[in-house]
């Protein structure tokens, strides 16, 4: 039988060719890394969980008109996506102060910023994703100022559907990542959402308690990765209430 190709291995995940043109397979691993892969570990099931749940906001998201990769899901760890010609940009939207913006400004973690604050980093592992303004990403031609500003509309679409889904289940969203690509329409290009959304590429803090349920648990050594996730995935409604409580034995019917 031959085997499917390997298009793109990251830290995270796989990207396997598809099965028809401009289809890819994505594949969830359980690595986790941190500090550009100085932390690094393997964190069964997290790979099945954000599977999850990144299908879940993804199919949301689509639902709602803003255009995703998103396919459908294939099976635990795999989903079919759109191909899409990735722009090399990590676009972060932060609306409570946290990470590293709290350490470049000074700013208490938990603060909540004026507005919703869009950054971007130049996507390249060897340098460690630096900080890039509009200015660096028109000069070296990632992107046009137009893109720049579909980007930016797109991703405070989603940072509106994102605050209000989790805030709906007692969550609230301080920062995320997406990562964007282009595709073709005939002679139109459109930019929509690629790679993930899960609690790898989001803060999400309890409201109540402020406990943490995104991978500054494992950034910050706070206890278990899957426990968090799976709390997540609960309360979006998508792992049964009791999916981590061990399943008793068949019974015996007289
Ligand atoms: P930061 O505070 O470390 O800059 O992170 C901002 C948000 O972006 C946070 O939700 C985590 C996410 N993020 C990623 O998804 N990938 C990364 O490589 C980094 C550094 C942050």
């Amino acid at each position: 039988m031959a085997r499917r190709r390997m298009v793109y291995e990251g830290k995270a995940k796989i990207l396997y060719e598809g099965p028809e043109p401009g289809t890819y397979i994505q594949y969830f691993k359980d690595d986790a890394t941190a500090f550009n892969a100085e932390k690094r570990d393997v964190i069964e099931g997290k790979g099945v969980l954000n599977n999850r749940i990144s299908e879940h906001i993804m199919s949301a998201l689509n639902g709602i008109g803003v255009p995703t990769h998103f396919i459908r899901r294939l099976n635990m760890r795999e989903q079919l996506i759109r191909q899409v010609e990735i722009i090399p940009l990590e676009v972060v939207v932060r609306n409570v102060a946290a990470g590293s913006i709290s350490k470049r400004l000074g700013i208490e973690e938990g603060e909540p910023l004026p507005r919703p604050i869009i950054e971007f980093y130049y996507k390249d592992d060897a340098l460690g994703d630096p900080m890039v303004s509009e200015e660096h990403i028109v000069a070296f031609n990632w992107a046009n100022q137009q893109d720049i500003d579909d980007i930016i509309a797109l991703a405070l679409r989603v940072n509106d559907f994102l605050t209000g889904l989790f805030l709906g289940v007692g969550i609230k969203l301080v920062d995320f990542k997406i990562e964007t690509g282009r595709i073709w329409d005939g002679d139109f290009q459109r930019i929509i959402v690629a790679d993930e959304i899960s609690p790898d590429s989001c803060r999400l803090w309890d409201i109540e308690t402020g406990r943490k349920l995104d991978k500054d648990v494992f950034r910050r050594d706070l206890g278990s990765l899957t426990d968090a996730y799976s709390e997540v995935a609960k309360r979006l409604g998508i792992l049964p209430q009791n999916a981590t409580k061990p399943r008793s034995g068949p019974k015996l019917v007289h």
